[in-house]
């Protein structure tokens, strides 16, 4: 029986934690990171690892089946879920950004007409338009939201940015930053008290391999 369940995205932010992991003692055979299983444990046994897509990282930690788990700033205001955020973890950084067409960029919002905004992040976009007074009506896509705002599916996108490379190379700039992005830890809200020092001591363990990094 591990100590504590911690769900991982896969994907991006994958390799990243492993890292960090690494540096923070807990150790993970490479055959079992490079296997498919789903479910792992660190080589002490007192850690089990889930992968799961980053968007279901706060779900499974929310309903407890993980006590804790890695995942981008970007997840977790999407989601809303009602979980503890002790650690900003620092990696993964990047950008929430609306971004437009060069063309389109400097042509402000049409008064009386509703903005069309293309995003993987409904929740996000309709609160940033919200908070601004600007009507939009929302298009969800799932992937390659850039393209929405290329082929004038959509005036706007809300997106994340990396490098800014996929905006640049597809005729695109930033004209708003919503915000910046880092990955956090987030942990069940029950597991927190009922397995408190399993907890302190994760996090003080990711702490140190932060300080020393
Ligand atoms: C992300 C994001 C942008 C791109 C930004 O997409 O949605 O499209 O990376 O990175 P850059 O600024 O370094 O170019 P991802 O590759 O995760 O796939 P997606 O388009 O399916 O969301």
């Amino acid at each position: 029986m591990t100590d504590l369940t911690i769900a991982i995205a896969k994907g991006r932010l994958q390799e990243e934690s492993f890292e960090m992991f690494r540096r923070a003692r807990v150790e993970v055979s490479d055959e079992e990171l490079a296997s498919r299983r789903l479910l792992i444990e660190d080589l002490s046994g007192r850690y089990g690892f889930i992968f799961v897509k980053p968007a279901d990282v706060p779900v499974y930690v929310e309903y407890g089946i993980a006590d804790a788990g890695i995942c981008g700033l970007d997840v977790l205001l999407e989601s809303d879920a009602d979980v503890h955020q002790p650690l900003d973890l620092g990696f993964g950084r990047c950008k929430m950004v609306v971004a437009a067409k060069v063309d389109a960029a400097s042509r402000g919002y049409n008064p009386i007409a509703t903005a069309r905004v293309a995003t993987k992040y409904p929740r996000i976009t309709a609160d940033y338009f919200q908070r601004r007074g600007v009507p939009v009506e929302l298009i969800v896509l799932s992937g390659s939201v850039e393209l929405a705002a290329v082929l004038e599916l959509s005036e706007r996108i809300v997106d994340l940015v990396e490098t800014g490379r996929t905006l640049r190379e597809n005729g695109l700039v930033a004209v708003d930053t919503i915000t910046e992005i880092t990955a956090r830890l987030i942990v069940n809200r029950a597991s927190y008290h009922l397995k408190r020092a399993a907890v302190s001591e994760l996090v003080d363990r990711l702490k140190a391999a932060m300080e020393a990094h």
